[in-house]
């Protein structure tokens, strides 16, 4: 059900048309450069978790990182992943996969990267924490889980959230709040968790990952005009399997 719905969001033609324009036009970002390369090998296995379109995949491959993988649980993203390959004569390995229920064998990886926020696309905290332990198992020892977050620390005096405590009767201690529906592409109803830093800290120490850095993505470095002007902050993660 849960599945279904992220799927149907992710396998619209608008929102894959948006992130196969990414792909081309902004590539790997350079703050996500700077973090993979702080931390993995060139020869390390990668696993590109929520792949998309291919941005991250074909942009680490293009750095020099060319034992990666690429998996999403969109069928057309991964279609479209695969012609983005194809056109440029890269040997990069595309899969459907769901983040719940990976396929890989244990300790496969030594690094999983979960991009652009996309852990908290998926719906529920119990699910989150699945594809957390999910991450884990996959995971060489002391494999790395680097992903991106949007954080509601710097947000919480924002009126929107003000608004939103008085009219739930919820405050920030509760799982619920940071979850908001977006209205984009035309679709109305595309979920996304803006999770307080603690809460990601306790599911990650909760899978026994260990927290190495978390940091602001505008802390990392400034990025092209195009990028600043599509994103809002969010927090990068490093996290280490201990
Ligand atoms: C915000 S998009 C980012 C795509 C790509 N990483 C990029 O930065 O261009 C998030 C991606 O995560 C995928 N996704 C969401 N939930 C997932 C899950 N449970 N398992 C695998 N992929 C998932 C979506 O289909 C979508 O392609």
């Amino acid at each position: 059900m849960i599945i279904d719905n992220i799927k149907h969001i992710f396998n619209n033609d608008s929102v894959v048309n948006y992130y196969d324009n990414l792909t081309s036009k902004a590539g790997l970002l350079k703050s996500e450069g700077i973090i993979i390369k702080k931390y993995i090998k060139y020869q390390d296995k990668i696993l590109d978790l929520g792949c998309g379109a291919g941005r991250t995949t074909i942009g680490l491959y293009h750095h020099g990182f060319k034992n990666i993988i690429g998996v999403d649980i969109s069928e057309k993203m991964i279609e479209r992943a695969r012609i983005n390959t194809a056109n440029l004569d890269l040997p990069i390995i595309f899969n459907v996969s769901d983040a719940l229920s990976l396929y890989f064998g244990d300790k496969y990886f030594k690094c999983v990267f979960f991009s652009f926020n996309g852990l908290m696309l998926i719906p529920f905290k119990k699910n989150r924490n699945k594809a957390v332990t999910e991450i884990y198992r996959i995971l060489d020892n002391s494999g790395y889980f680097i992903f991106s977050t949007p954080y509601l620390d710097n947000k919480l005096t924002k009126p929107f959230w003000v608004q939103r405590s008085k009219e739930l009767k919820i405050d920030n201690t509760n799982e619920k709040y940071g979850d908001i529906l977006i209205d984009d592409f035309g679709l109305d109803n595309i979920y996304i968790h803006i999770p307080m830093s603690y809460e990601v800290i306790e599911m990650l120490n909760a899978n026994a990952f260990e927290v190495i850095e978390m940091v602001p993505r505008t802390n990392i470095c400034e990025e092209d005009e195009y990028i600043e002007n599509e994103l809002d902050d969010n927090m990068y993660w490093v996290a280490r399997k201990k």
